[in-house]
């Protein structure tokens, strides 16, 4: 007989986390040729992804990071592992500005401008002005983690009379759909998922 796991744990993600955090992001995507060229696996990279999550920390009390973590595995710390993590943003792009830093000197600076620019004229075309919050949901098995990341995000709008949307890829729309949303992109948009979910009615 195969041995009990203890179930996942979802928690409030700090700064003491973002090396955990990046290495989960870079991990997932490591295989996603589009995503590496924009954001390449170098010590940059990785730098200026942590100096992203620095300032979201320090500056943007709204936006809420998640980790899914696995009692039963530890880090170098002796803490419980960060096995997956969850970004949910609870104001709109203009009320928080540009998403990241100025981009890293390794980044294809025109492309990227472009890729995110595209991403904010559909999260426009799809939800118009609205209160949303937007998720980002790596994971590296398929062990629940996503579902109570997303779950986390569909609470809190729930909660709070909410839309949500997400920029999601393709291979993870299925994960978003479980929970409601749907797929809302346009047939040139590549693998990026413009997915939205209703705010439900009470
Ligand atoms: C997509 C991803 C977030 C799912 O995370 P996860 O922790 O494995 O999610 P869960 O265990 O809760 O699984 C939820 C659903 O995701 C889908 N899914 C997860 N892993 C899958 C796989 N290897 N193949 C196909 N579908 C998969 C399934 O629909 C699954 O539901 P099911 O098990 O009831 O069929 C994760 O595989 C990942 O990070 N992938 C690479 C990066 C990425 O594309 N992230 C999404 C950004 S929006």
């Amino acid at each position: 007989m195969g041995s009990v796991r203890t179930p996942l744990v979802i928690e409030p993600a700090t700064a003491d986390d973002i090396e955990a955090l990046n290495e989960i992001w870079f991990t997932a995507f490591a295989k996603d040729a589009g995503m590496m060229r924009l954001f390449p696996d170098t010590p940059v990279l990785r730098g200026w992804m942590a100096d992203c999550h620095a300032h979201d920390f320090k500056n943007r009390p709204y936006q809420f990071y998640l980790k899914v973590v696995d009692p039963d595995t530890k880090d170098a710390q002796g803490r419980p592992s960060v096995v997956a993590y969850g970004k949910w943003d609870s104001k709109t792009a203009e009320f928080r500005g540009p998403r990241f830093l100025p981009w890293a000197e390794e980044t294809p600076a025109d492309e990227c401008t472009k890729v995110f620019n595209m991403l904010e004229a559909n999260r426009r075309r799809v939800m118009g002005d609205t209160l949303i919050p937007s998720a980002h949901s790596p994971s590296t098995e398929r062990r629940g983690a996503g579902s109570m990341l997303v779950k986390w995000g569909c609470d809190f709008a729930d909660k709070h009379g909410l839309p949500a949307y997400v920029d999601a890829s393709k291979f993870g729309a299925p994960l978003y759909e479980k929970f409601g949303f749907v797929d809302r992109s346009l047939p040139d948009q590549g693998e990026i998922a413009s997915m939205t979910r209703p705010k439900t009615t009470a």
